[in-house]
């Protein structure tokens, strides 16, 4: 209070904050759900290299087709059969014997910033813009000729294969690094017996055309939140709802059983994974300048970070936050999925996750902000000064899709502001769900203030 005071007193110009009057109108606080507890070490080796998804692309078919075009860094230090293996792939024994190629979680949660490979950062290089399917017909074509039907290896990648031939039209976002998540949960939902969760040809749920891009939270965040997923939908237990993404080959519940027990370790290795440290040098004055206007302007939505660190994961209506709110309002919210959820073995069976719509975001800790760019749910925010500038926000904005993909003055992804759509790596923020407005809380603020501001957010 007393800052508040000395700072609306001593200005040359007007300063209001940025927080609005009535705050408490508008936002929810979540409380914490109990969550299992399990063994961070044994979930960091599940994750990298165990078998939650079992079914895949026989070894040396993967080999001479995907790992061709892909470039085997080991940046996962991954040994054994996988030390070859792009981190986005997971090599494992098929239970018939036969080694497999699986996509694996780090297809989207794991990415380069600054030209570093950081595990459980959004990957925004990962390109969803081409229809899938045919790709899936021509690996068909190569299994089958390579080794027959029926075979064991036909048996080892036939699951994976029908799911790509279902799905891989339903989930072509319009830039590199939209993501379609929330589309591919509801199409696979879809497809299989809530109760036990076997596959199903003819979907069970209407399946909505549009396909609503999500940008991918930085895994470290999820320690402090009450809740899954930008829009906050996410309740109840974690590991639960995390090991949902095997439903993409998954056989049954039996299967899905044995996976979630795994996933509870899986939930503790993604809880000890800390944000990264800005790689260069902070301006320590500026820093400090910046720390006082984010008490007075963004604490009560963000928390306040260092020795007095404290957070409470909150949702922003959209009256105030103003943000593109489709996401909110489709695929996890859309009712037919909702009820599905929360009737299937997922929120019915031991440990119950739980799908909770709401109307707006929430308002995610912000530690390692500098290197989760592009910003907003929907990632059409390309740096933070655009983040607390929405006037400066680029309508068009293109990346290079190069790994070197940093601004360290603007904090973020390094763009060019296009007239118009040029490529798949531009962003065109006209697109219904790809809206950059909203969250202006920043628009007050002098550009000396934003640049300090800025210099602050670096050091979370
Ligand atoms: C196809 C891309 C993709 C794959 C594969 C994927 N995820 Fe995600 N994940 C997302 C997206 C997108 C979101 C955010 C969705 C939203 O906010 O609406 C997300 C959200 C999450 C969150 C919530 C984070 C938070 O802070 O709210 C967790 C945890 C998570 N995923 C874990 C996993 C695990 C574990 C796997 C592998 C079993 C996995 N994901 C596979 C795209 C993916
Ligand atoms: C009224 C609550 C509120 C206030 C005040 C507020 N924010 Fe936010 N902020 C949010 C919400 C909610 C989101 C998520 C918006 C979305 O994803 O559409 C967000 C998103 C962000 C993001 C993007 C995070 C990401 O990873 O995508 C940044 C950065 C940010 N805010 C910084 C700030 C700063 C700095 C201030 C102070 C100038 C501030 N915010 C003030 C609620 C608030």
């Amino acid at each position: 209070m007393v800052l508040f005071f000395l700072f609306s007193c001593g200005g040359e110009e007007e300063l209001v904050s940025g927080i609005p009057a009535n705050l408490g109108d508008h936002i929810t606080v979540i409380s914490d759900f109990s969550q299992r507890t399990g063994d961070a070490d044994a979930g960091k080796e599940y994750l990298l290299t165990g078998d939650y998804i079992k079914s895949g692309v026989p070894r040396s078919t993967f080999d001479n087709t995907i790992a061709l075009t892909t470039n085997a860094q080991n940046v996962l230090n991954r040994s054994g059969i996988n030390e070859d293996v792009y981190f986005e792939y997971t090599a494992l024994m098929h239970p018939n014997g036969v080694e497999v190629v699986s996509p694996n979680c780090f297809q989207c949660h794991g990415g380069y910033v600054d030209g570093d490979f950081i595990l459980g950062l959004g990957n925004s290089l990962q390109d969803f813009t081409a229809d899938q399917s045919g790709f899936g017909t021509l690996l068909d074509g190569i299994v089958e000729s390579n080794y027959g039907i029926p075979s064991l290896e036909w048996d080892a990648y036939y699951p994976f294969s029908r799911s790509v031939a279902t799905t891989g039209s339903q989930l072509i976002t319009e830039s590199v690094g939209a993501n379609p998540a929330d589309k591919l949960a509801l199409v696979l939902a879809a497809h299989r017996d809530k109760d036990d969760l076997t596959w199903r040809d003819v979907p069970g749920i209407s399946i909505p055309d549009e396909v609503v891009p999500a940008d991918v939270p930085a895994w470290w965040l999820l320690k402090k939140k009450s809740v899954m997923f930008s829009t906050g939908i996410g309740r109840g237990d974690f590991a639960k709802m995390m090991m949902a993404s095997s439903i993409l080959t998954l056989e049954d519940t039996t299967e899905a059983r044995i996976i979630d027990d795994r996933f509870v370790d899986v939930k503790e290795f993604i809880n000890s994974i800390e944000a990264p440290a800005y790689p260069q040098s902070i301006d320590i004055v500026r820093a400090g300048r910046g720390e006082e206007l984010f008490k007075i302007n963004c604490a009560a939505c963000h928390g306040t970070y260092g020795d007095d660190a404290s957070y409470q994961t909150i949702l922003v209506d959209h009256e105030i936050l103003g943000t593109d709110p489709l996401l909110a309002n489709s695929n996890y919210a859309y009712d037919e999925f909702e009820e599905w959820f929360n009737t299937s073995w997922f929120g019915t069976d031991r440990y119950a996750a739980a799908i909770v719509p709401g109307d707006g975001y929430i308002a995610q800790p912000l530690d390692g902000v500098w290197a989760t760019a592009p910003y907003f749910h929907n990632g059409s925010v390309p740096t933070l000064e655009d983040v607390l500038n929405s006037w400066a926000r680029p309508t068009y904005w293109s990346v290079t899709g190069s790994q070197n993909n940093y601004d360290h003055s603007k904090a973020g992804l390094d763009y060019t502001t296009q007239e118009s759509k040029i490529n798949k790596f531009t962003y065109d923020t006209t697109l219904p769900g790809y809206g950059n407005m909203g969250h202006e809380f920043g628009d007050h603020l002098s550009d000396t203030q934003r640049l300090d501001l800025i210099e602050y957010l670096k050091s979370l």
